[in-house]
């Protein structure tokens, strides 16, 4: 079966709007690459600027996060409607830092991938282990709860059409990378999390990411691995000809 490789940039809180724009401008036709799918996950304020200014391309926008009801007295939070109503594709789901800085848990999460598909938004749900978790040998266990939490009541339909995005704590914007063997490993352990929960082809389907300290020069690395389906990018993809670096290399 084979995967599409997405490669999603996620600017967390970087750029205005008018830089959403430029960076659109640099990257058009140059991120647009036959068998890559290429994403940009923008601030709120961005995307509409942004959506704009990638109307005609392929390059697909998403925003870093939603909240789980439709509407309400919720000060300050973005529902899955309002996102749909701009163009949005994509929405990254408990990210690490929502989960560490946001007290995001797993119920959480699980409720804002139900409200993703509630409105037609493909989530890119993010697992991942902290340093002493790593550590105390504790990857897959940790990977295995929160993957099950993100996913609990979907139907393999909806599995299948996910994004997971395995980034270990201790390698997000720290420069220190897992290998691309590990990495690898944890990918293929988390899919036959997804084989249990949902059966084969679900887990054949499902795309599985890797992040945390993704380059330009290692990117070709993860991608040419075997459960490796993309990686979602922080401090890289902030560059316009970095982000076309990440897209040419994961072809
Ligand atoms: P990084 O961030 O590429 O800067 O390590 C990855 C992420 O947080 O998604």
């Amino acid at each position: 079966m084979s995967r599409t490789p997405i490669i999603a940039g996620n600017w967390k809180m970087f750029k205005t709007a008018g830089e959403a724009v430029a960076f659109a401008n640099e990257v058009k036709g140059k991120a647009e690459i036959d068998g890559v799918e290429s994403v940009i996950c923008a601030p709120f304020t961005a995307l509409p600027a942004l959506a704009d200014a990638l109307k005609g391309t392929t390059i697909k926008i998403g925003a870093q996060n939603l909240h789980f009801e439709d509407s309400g007295a919720f000060t300050g939070e973005i529902s899955g409607v309002m996102l749909k109503d701009l163009g949005v594709h994509y929405v990254i789901i408990g990210h690490s830092e929502r989960r560490q800085y946001f007290a995001e848990t797993d119920e959480i999460v699980n409720k804002k991938v139900f409200a993703a598909f509630k409105h037609g938004l493909t989530p890119i749900i993010c697992v991942g282990e902290k340093l002493e978790e790593r550590e105390a040998g504790k990857t897959k266990d940790v990977c295995k709860v929160q993957t099950e939490g993100a996913l609990k009541g979907l139907t393999p339909e909806q599995a299948a059409q996910a994004v997971i995005a395995y980034e270990p704590i201790w390698a997000i914007g720290t420069g220190k990378s897992s290998t691309a063997e590990d990495a690898n490993e944890v990918i293929g352990y988390i899919r036959s999390v997804v084989a249990g929960l949902f059966g084969e082809e679900a887990a054949a389907k499902i795309r599985i990411q890797y992040g945390g300290s993704v380059k330009p020069n290692n990117v070709a690395e993860y991608l040419g691995q075997s459960e490796i389906d993309g990686a979602l990018v922080g401090g890289a993809s902030l560059e316009p000809a970095s982000y076309i670096a990440l897209v040419e290399g994961a072809k």
